[in-house]
Order: structure tokens, then C-alpha cells, then sequence
């Protein structure tokens, strides 16, 4: 349609159609044969309303969602088809890597064909916008949602959140294959008070804009049509009814011109923040800071009408808001196929095909990160002779999915076991579950329960240290389960469950050689792990390839091309931790030996893995950092460069990583911001010049007078392997 045949539409819809098209509700409500199921009971929508709605979330299947089309625009007065959402986060049906642990590669370019598989999976089926990517940036282990995360810093989450906007939407939503992006959580989400979700965020309007945004906004110049709001509050105003946040700095400032949807539930939750007295004020908030979709509560579509009857709210407000959901629809080209690329043969062809396996294989082992590689003891043999025992509940577990998951059928996952077992191994093999995942009864977050059996304990442990006995290295598979991780899974403890460290020290009493593979959404307490093991390797929740990714790691046919996306830290009681924090008064050099300066008297102030940092199976090192020139003015560059060397026996890639400093500023300072990388692969005995161009407005930042600039001074310049590393040169801006 052109925009003017949506204007005419707009103008012939009635106020009750217009407000419709802004609620948007679960598919749960939603039958095949039949528009309604008995979920009504919960969420008390009429009928009348539910024909009027305008989106639905979280159902999906070509057949499927044709019928709720065909059934819906049916009784729509206009005909308006229905927009399909879903939260399409770590892919479709082909599981591949947490976002987490996409962070870990460094890689836009594998984030971007990632997120074009899953949004050629999810169209198939129906699906129109992916509640992805998630630009939040993250400090607090404790927060359940850091796995949604591309991680601690916001230069990677900006480049990785515009590739999967790329990857979703490529040049033209209503193209076959592609679906519309939806950034959250606008904005500051991840900065929930201890970890907490859901929690207050309390940030200072120049750690928002010089931190937190930048990643947003990333992805919004890179065209995602629409944005989502977050469940918390900023400077004490919930974000779903934020005028300034999304008026003026998302709409005028950004620049974003798409649909802003709320978060589940999130309007009619302004009540129970105490900033609405009621619904109806809850809708007069959100309208009124333009949010377009409500989701999942019934504020516009009961109050609506009345609020601009009361001259609270007006006609154009709606008009806008609606103007821009049909605006949505058009450029999916819903109102000329309301299917878009639902298929169900497609579906069949393209879910789950060797060619996304592959690419999911890919993607998950360039996602682990090796932390510790003691006597080379990786990759291991694959030689007769050579016994090699894998231990652990996830040894042979089909559950090495994030959160936010959901595959038709789990068993089609990769186990450990299936990789491993598929590699054709010389080497003689063998399995044993170790232990449970907990050592006790535990409540999963999405409802399941883990009953722990305490019988079963001893025989696990028996048959595993028999097993590690014999063996010349064991492979410890361990981790936290999926389901402690993503939403409404906040932890105070980031250790792997005691039941499984356990069986790690037991093991370690009788065999030296262990390796210990960690799943994990977050990064864990690992400085146990890591003395009694001679690797650790992060495996985070890689997806259906899992088996065959550790196998081609562990075995040495592809390296761990990982970086932490996260710092870790030895303790909990260190978060929120994160590399790039203020510069202090008095600044600890990480040991205990001093007195009266930042830190804690009980704990070194480092951490045990720091942010960018994880090894391959070669070496490199790295020659001092070059300038081409020691003063920066405006409109110049200044070129940094190093030399790179394999100095191992094996190809190898590295991660090289730029960090700026401005040493002094009208306002304190970060230590240090990562601000560009590059994977660098070289043969043995092969070096490079890693070259990366500074301009000045790299080192912009909100000054004293909250100006966005950057200031004349001395700044440094550092290249490396990872954030703590120091190989650093300075140069004058002026
Ligand atoms: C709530 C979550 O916060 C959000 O990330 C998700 O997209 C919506 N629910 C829809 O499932």
C-alpha cells in the first residue's frame, strides 16, 4: 500500500479498531479451529476485544498461524491482518549459541548469519518480528538475563546488535526469509539494582547516555522497526510511561521512527510501581510517552476512549500510534500476503538442515573460551592407546540449550556423547553421568521441577571415579542448568551446583589430567574449577551442535575461538564487575598489600578472567604499539598498529583488541573502552601489522556541561589480547 492508502484506511477505522490494533496478546488465547481457548480465564479479555487485536505473540507454525490469520482477518472490520512475534533469541529450531556466547566470538559477521538463519527458520513458520536483539548492557552476574546479552561492553553489544538487526531484516523485511527486528529492553534494563531482575536502575543520565545507549542506538540506525520498552525505572519513572526517555531521546534524539511496543505486562505494572493510580492512568502514561503496542495488559483498549473523552489523551495520539503499527504491516507487505513466508513445506525443508547445523557447529565453536590450557593437555589425543573419560550430567544431555529455547523436539540436540562418539574415535572412550545436576530438590524456573534422587549418589560417584582411575584424562562436563539463567532467573550464588563440584574434587583425588568443560549463561565462580583442573574451557549453551562442536574442539579440528564477553571474578561478592569502571581516588594495583585504598581488605582487587580474554591452541605475541603521529586534531587520524606473531606450531586466530583512555577529562573517566577488534588468523611463524584508525570522536564522551565531545589532552592507546593486558603508546589530542 502506499502512504496514502494507509492514511485512508486509518481515517475509516473507528476510534474502537484503531485502539485494537495496539493491544497485542499471547497466541495462548488462540486455538486452532477456534479463536478462543479457555486461557480467557486468566487473562479477562472479552471476545470483541480479542477480534480487534492487532498482534499476537508466542505461537508459530505455517499451518498454524494461516488458520489464526485467515480466522482473525475475518473479523476484523477492515481486514487487517494480523502481525506474528515471537522471541526468537538464540534461533528458530536450530538452536545455535546464547547470545552470551555469541558476544564471545567478537564476530559481527557470524552474529549477522546467524540471526538470517533463524529469521529464515521463523518466517517459514509464520513468524513476522523477533523480540531480538537484546542491546542491553550488562555488568551484574547475578542478572538472569546477562545470557540475552552480548555482554559487558557496550562497543561489542552495538556491533553485535546491529549485525543481528542486519541478519533479521536484511535490506527489506518484506523480502522472503526476513523478519523485523525488535531492540530491547529501552532502556537500562541491565543495570537492575544486585543482579535483581526486575529491580530499580539507578543511573546517572551520563553513565545512560555515555554507556547504556550507544548500543540501542546502534541498532536502531541500523533500521530495526521497532523498539521495546523495559520493566524498570529511570531516575525513578518506569520506562513504559517515560516521556522523556522515549519522546525525547529515543524519537527526537535517536532519530527512531518505528513502532514502540511495551514489554509483557508492562504498562498495567506501572500500578504496582505506585505511578498510576489504576489502569486507566497507566494507559494515559504509556500513550501519552508514545508507546504504540501495549502487550499483554488491557489499559488502552479499556481506557482508551475514555482518557481522550477527558482530554487526557487525544485522537492523534492514537492516529500515530496506529498509523505507525499499519506502517509495520505495510513494509512486511502483510496487506498484499498476509502469510508472508508461511510454508510449511519450506518449514520442512529448512528447519534444522545440514546447512544451519553446520553453521550452528561454526558458531559454537568459535563461542568457547578457553581459560586454562596447563601442559597443553587440549586438544587431546585421538590415538589408540589414549583413554579418555567423559564425566558429568552434561556428558551425554540433550539440554545444552539457553533459555528462551524452544525446540520441537529436544532429543534432536547433539549430546556430548552423540558428538564425540560420531568423530570416529581412536582413542578409547567412555561416559558416565558423574552425578545429578543438583543435590537437591530444585524448582526450574520455567515450572519444571528437579527431583533429586539421593539414591542414586553413590553409584554415580562410584562408577565415575572407577572410570577416572583408569583413564589418562577425564573431561569433566559441568555447568548451571538453562533454566537458572535468561528471565526471572536472578542467582545470588554463580557457582556450579555443589552436587557437581562434588564429583569434580572426588575425581581430582584420583586423576590429575582433568579437563573441565562449563555450561553456563553467566559468568560463574570458577577459581576452584580452574586449581583442580588443568583446562577450562567455557562452553556456555551452545545449541543442537553441542556434541559435535566440543568434539571438533576437544580433538583439535577447529581451536576455541572465544573471548569473555564478561569479566569473571573470583567471588560474587564482586559484582557488579566489569572492566571499564571509573578511575578512583585511590586506586588499587590488585594485591592486598596496601591500605586505605578502593577495594575490599579480603579480596584482590582483579579479577580471575577478565573481560576479551581466552586462548587458542597457538600462541601469539605481540610487538609495541606504533603511532603514525603523536598529535590527534579534529578531522584527522592517527593509525595504530602492532605486530602480530604466531609464535606456536599451529594456524591460529587471534582476537586483537584496541582500547582508548582519555587520561584526564572534565569528568572522571573509564580505566580504559574497548573501542575496535579484529579476529587476525596466521599460519606458524606468520606476523602481521594490525592497523586500526583513531579519530577523535572515538573518545567523545558527555563532558561537565553534558555535551557530547570529546576534550584536548593526553590519551592512551592500547592493543592486546584482552582488557587487562597492558602494550600501550600515548598521543596528544588537540
Ligand atoms: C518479557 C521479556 O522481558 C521480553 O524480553 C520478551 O520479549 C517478552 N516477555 C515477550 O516474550
Amino acid at each position: 500500500m502506499r502512504e496514502e492508502q494507509l492514511k485512508a484506511l486509518l481515517q475509516d477505522m473507528s476510534t474502537e479498531e484503531k485502539i485494537g490494533q495496539l493491544l497485542q496478546v499471547a497466541g495462548t488465547l488462540f486455538g486452532e479451529d477456534s479463536l478462543i481457548t479457555g486461557a480467557l480465564d486468566y487473562f479477562k479479555i472479552t471476545q470483541e476485544e480479542l477480534d480487534r487485536t492487532g498482534s499476537i505473540l508466542s505461537i508459530s507454525g505455517a499451518e498454524r498461524l494461516k488458520k489464526v490469520q485467515d480466522a482473525c482477518m475475518a473479523k476484523q472490520p477492515h481486514h487487517i491482518p494480523q502481525l506474528f512475534m515471537l522471541d526468537i533469541i538464540n534461533g528458530f529450531e536450530t538452536i545455535y549459541p546464547v547470545p552470551l556466547a555469541q558476544g564471545a566470538t567478537f564476530d559481527p559477521d557470524m552474529a549477522e548469519k546467524l540471526a538470517e538463519m533463524a529469521a529464515r527458520e521463523g518466517s517459514a513458520a509464520g513468524i513476522h518480528v523477533t523480540f531480538s536483539p537484546m542491546a542491553d548492557l550488562v555488568r551484574d552476574a547475578r542478572w538472569g538475563r546477562v545470557m540475552e546479552s552480548t555482554g559487558e561492553d557496550s562497543f561489542l553489544n552495538g556491533k553485535m546488535s546491529a549485525a543481528m538487526v542486519r541478519g533479521y531484516q536484511g535490506r527489506n523485511v518484506a523480502d522472503k526469509g526476513r523478519m523485523a527486528a525488535c531492540v530491547k529492553h529501552f532502556a537500562g534494563y541491565g543495570g537492575a539494582e544486585g543482579g535483581r531482575d526486575y529491580d530499580t536502575v539507578e543511573l546517572s543520565e551520563r553513565t545512560l547516555r555515555d554507556e547504556y545507549l550507544p548500543a540501542y542506538k546502534e541498532a536502531i540506525d541500523a533500521d530495526a522497526r521497532l523498539v521495546m520498552t523495559s520493566f524498570n525505572t529511570l531516575n525513578h519513572v518506569p520506562s513504559t510511561g517515560n516521556k522523556w526517555l522515549m519522546k525525547k531521546v529515543l524519537r527526537e534524539e535517536m532519530g527512531f521512527d518505528g513502532v514502540l511496543i511495551s514489554d509483557y505486562g508492562a504498562v498495567a505494572e506501572m500500578v504496582n510501581h505506585g505511578i498510576a493510580g489504576d489502569e486507566k492512568d497507566a494507559a494515559e502514561l504509556a500513550l501519552g510517552a508514545g508507546v504504540d503496542i501495549e502487550m499483554m495488559s488491557l489499559a488502552y483498549v479499556r481506557h482508551v476512549e475514555e482518557l481522550i473523552a477527558e482530554g487526557r489523551l487525544t485522537m492523534e495520539q492514537v492516529d500515530e500510534a496506529c498509523l505507525r503499527v499499519l506502517r509495520l504491516k505495510n513494509e512486511l507487505g502483510l496487506f498484499e500476503n498476509p502469510y508472508k513466508d508461511a510454508d510449511a513445506e519450506d518449514e520442512k525443508a529448512l528447519l534444522l538442515c545440514d546447512a544451519h547445523r553446520k553453521l550452528a557447529r561454526e558458531a559454537a565453536a568459535e563461542s568457547f573460551c578457553l581459560l586454562k590450557n596447563e601442559d597443553g593437555i587440549l586438544p587431546l589425543k585421538n590415538q589408540a592407546g589414549e583413554k579418555v573419560a567423559f564425566i558429568g550430567p552434561y556428558s551425554d544431555n540433550h539440554e545444552v540449550f539457553g533459555s528462551w529455547s524452544f525446540p520441537s523436539d529436544a532429543s534432536k540436540m547433539v549430546t556430548i556423547r552423540q558428538g564425540v562418539e560420531k568423530a570416529g574415535m581412536e582413542a578409547d572412550i567412555c561416559f558416565c553421568e558423574g552425578s545429578q545436576m543438583f543435590g537437591a530438590d530444585y524448582r526450574l524456573k520455567d515450572g519444571r521441577r528437579f527431583i533429586y534422587d539421593a539414591g542414586k549418589k553413590q553409584p554415580l560417584l562410584d562408577e565415575a571415579i572407577a572410570a577416572a582411575k583408569e583413564a589418562d584424562r577425564v573431561v569433566l562436563c559441568l555447568g548451571e542448568h538453562s533454566q537458572q539463567t535468561g528471565e526471572a532467573a536472578s542467582r545470588t550464588d554463580i557457582t556450579i551446583p555443589e552436587e557437581q563440584m562434588d564429583l569434580l574434587r572426588r575425581v581430582a583425588e584420583v586423576n590429575p589430567n582433568i579437563v573441565t568443560l562449563v555450561f553456563a549463561g553467566r559468568p560463574l565462580e570458577l577459581l576452584e574449577v580452574s586449581r583442580l583442573s588443568k583446562a577450562v574451557m567455557m562452553v556456555w549453551f551452545p545449541g543442537c551442535e553441542c556434541g559435535n562442536a566440543v568434539a571438533d574442539v576437544l580433538f583439535g579440528a577447529k581451536e576455541p575461538g572465544g573471548r569473555l564477553p564478561m569479566s569473571f571474578p573470583y567471588t560474587v561478592a564482586q559484582e557488579p564487575c566489569y572492566y571499564n569502571r571509573f578511575r578512583s581516588g585511590r586506586p588499587n594495583n590488585g594485591t592486598l598489600e596496601q591500605s586505605f585504598v578502593m577495594g575490599y581488605i579480603d579480596q584482590m582487587d582483579r579479577v580471575l578472567y577478565p573481560f576479551g580474554y581466552g586462548m587458542g591452541y597457538t600462541s601469539f605475541s605481540y610487538g609495541p604499539v606504533r603511532l603514525s603521529g603523536d598529535r590527534l586534531g579534529d578531522g584527522q587520524t592517527i593509525t595504530a598498529t602492532v605486530t602480530l606473531t604466531n609464535t606456536g606450531d599451529r594456524e591460529g586466530t587471534e582476537t586483537v583488541q584496541l582500547y582508548l583512555t582519555d587520561l584526564f577529562g572534565s569528568v572522571v573517566r573509564p580505566v580504559k573502552q574497548l573501542r575496535g577488534f579484529r579476529r587476525v588468523s596466521l599460519q606458524p611463524g606468520e606476523s602481521a601489522e594490525v592497523s586500526f584508525d583513531i579519530t577523535p570522536d572515538m573518545l567523545s564522551f558527555y563532558n561537565i556541561d553534558m555535551k557530547y565531545t570529546w576534550e584536548p589532552g593526553t590519551c592512551k592507546v592500547n592493543i592486546a589480547g584482552d582488557s587487562a593486558t597492558e602494550n600501550s603508546a600515548v598521543f596528544e589530542l588537540v
